[in-house]
């Protein structure tokens, strides 16, 4: 017998990572993640908090919505820390929709907006992105009418990497405002792109944004997001959060992370001036297709055998994630990690794949 609501029964589970990550000895350059631990400094402060902290009691979080704030360029109010920006996606859904609500969600995209928005029985409406992989603005803007609740903003977008600049997000607020829409950017690769839509929040009291301290600081083993929007908005969210949503070690971390930013940003320096050029440069010369205009610390790459391409990859150390779907079949995303990763990665393709199986 099975009494769960009827869209939950026809829905599938999120397929996340696959168990076998952990054990896996080459380079996971699957998920966007960084590719190296993060500051010593954090490890130390959890090893502190393991041996002397109170485990037993509830969390508490001193700083952490001030450093977050800080970090961000916004006031206190507007922030709301959370458990992973997939718990921002799921708020945002829960407060904003209801059931046959249309919600904008341009495809190919991160899994969660679709997941949360069949949660809530929403109207699903995915303009494609361009064969560039551009974000389709004018079909969007099309779209946004008197049943839109809610619009999606990916920037870098999960596969794509592209970006959505300023001025192009502003006329979707405008017109989104004008029927009372929520736009909801997901900014999870910032650190990679540098580029926000942070200073519209004031102008724009339908802008929500959400960032998380699982990429370029390297926490996604611990957990730890936030949102930013009005301080109206951010009150109606902190409702229906749990009150202790972020665990103690992600928030001793990411306050240790805040307080060493230049570690973060020597790694995300590192990625995106030395590895991804390089990557770019060794895809151009064997004329290995790719979409160069990733901002972020993955891009997609189209090889003539994917298939044959990520199984010998895999085999020899290098896990890569195959993509499907609009625009993106056949292309496989590959995580930008160190310069030695980066070479590593080239000699093994170089090896075992343009010299030995003869396969692009
Ligand atoms: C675009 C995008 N948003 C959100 C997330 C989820 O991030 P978090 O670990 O903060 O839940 C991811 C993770 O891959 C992502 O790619």
């Amino acid at each position: 017998m099975n009494f769960a609501k009827q869209n939950i029964q026809e829905m599938s589970a999120y397929a996340g990572p696959k168990e076998d990550r952990t054990f896996y000895s080459g380079m996971l350059l699957d998920f966007g993640e960084r590719t190296i631990a993060p500051s010593p400094k954090i490890i130390e402060a959890l090893n502190e908090f393991a041996q002397n902290g109170r485990i037993n009691i509830y969390p508490e979080y001193f700083n952490l919505n001030k450093k977050i704030a800080q970090y961000a360029g916004v006031s206190e109010d507007q922030i709301l820390a959370v458990n992973g920006s997939d718990r921002a996606i799921d708020l945002i859904f829960r407060i904003f929709t209801d059931k046959g609500d249309k919600v904008i969600i341009p495809k190919p995209s991160f899994a969660m907006f679709f997941q949360s928005a069949e949660i809530e029985g929403c109207e699903i409406v995915s303009p494609i992105y361009d064969e560039s992989l551009n974000y389709p603005i004018e079909e969007v803007l099309d779209e946004i009418d008197n049943k839109t609740k809610l619009i999606i903003i990916c920037s870098p977008n999960n596969p794509t990497g592209t970006i959505v600049n300023s001025d192009e997000i502003e006329k979707i607020a405008k017109k989104a405002l004008e029927f009372n829409s929520i736009v909801f950017i997901d900014e999870a690769y910032f650190e990679f792109s540098q580029v926000t839509a942070v200073p519209l929040i004031e102008k724009y009291p339908n802008i929500i944004i959400s960032r998380t301290f699982s990429k370029a600081f390297g926490l996604a083993a611990l957990r730890i997001g936030y949102a930013m929007a009005s301080k109206e908005h951010i009150a109606e969210m902190l409702k229906i959060r749990s009150p202790y949503d972020v665990n103690m070690i992600a928030s001793i971390a990411t306050q240790v992370a805040l307080d060493n930013v230049e570690y973060m940003q020597k790694y995300r320096d590192e990625v995106m001036n030395g590895s991804k050029p390089l990557i770019e440069n060794f895809f151009k010369d064997n004329g290995i297709k790719f979409f160069d205009n990733s901002k972020a610390n993955f891009l997609l790459f189209k090889p003539d055998s994917p298939e044959q391409v990520f199984e010998i990859l895999d085999k020899n150390g290098v896990r890569t994630r195959p993509r499907k779907g609009s625009r993106i079949d056949g292309t496989i995303r590959l995580t930008i990690g160190t310069v030695e990763q980066m070479k590593k990665f080239i000699e093994i393709y170089s090896t075992v794949i343009l010299a030995k199986a003869g396969i692009q």
